[in-house]
């Protein structure tokens, strides 16, 4: 996971990612076997990679079925993530579209100090975006809860 906050003409945009954690088969095995409904699998996934993820996630099989985000590296905090997503090894599109993206490649690429001088510090710059996050419409007292499951409403 990282977030990270680029400023856009003034505007500040969301550079999110996966770096551990899993993923359930619904949320992404669209892109396997019939992207934007093309028939097709999305082209952005590396040929080596499709057959494996597809014996992953069946068509038609179990869709609560998990995998993980960052493959090979699953349960560690660590670049990985980004290298994935330069090999078209991204699982979730949104996570993909961040290399095939013009405008988030280049931060993409910092991360594999691929820029010299310009490269991130992956793990510094993850500090620096969660304090920064964090400090975006803070909601507190009755006007918020903390979540006990993230993508629902206590
Ligand atoms: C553009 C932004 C993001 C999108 C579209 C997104 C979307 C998703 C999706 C679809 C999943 C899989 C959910 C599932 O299969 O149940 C997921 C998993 C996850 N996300 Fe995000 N996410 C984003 C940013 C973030 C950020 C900023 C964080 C935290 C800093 C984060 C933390 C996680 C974690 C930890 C998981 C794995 C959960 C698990 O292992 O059960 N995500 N995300
Ligand atoms: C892909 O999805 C579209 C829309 O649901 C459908 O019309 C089409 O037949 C599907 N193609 C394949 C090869 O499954």
């Amino acid at each position: 996971i990282e977030i990270i906050n680029i400023n856009v003409s003034l505007s500040c945009v969301t550079l999110g990612g996966h770096t551990i954690g899993t993923s359930a088969c619904q949320f992404f095995s669209y892109r396997l076997y019939n992207y934007s409904n093309t028939g097709a699998p999305d082209p952005a996934i590396d040929p080596a990679f499709l057959p494996q993820l597809q014996s992953l996630c069946p068509q038609n099989g179990d869709g609560s079925k998990r995998i993980a985000l960052d493959t090979g590296s699953v349960g560690k905090f660590d670049t990985s993530f980004f290298t994935n997503l330069g090999n078209g090894r991204g699982i979730l599109e949104s996570d993909q579209k961040l290399w095939t993206d013009a405008s988030t490649k280049t931060y993409v690429q910092r991360y594999l100090g691929l820029r010299g001088l310009l490269g991130l510090a992956f793990d510094v710059e993850f500090g620096k975006a969660m304090v920064k996050m964090g400090n975006i419409e803070l909601k507190t007292g009755t006007n918020g809860e903390i979540r006990k499951v993230c993508s629902k409403i206590n």
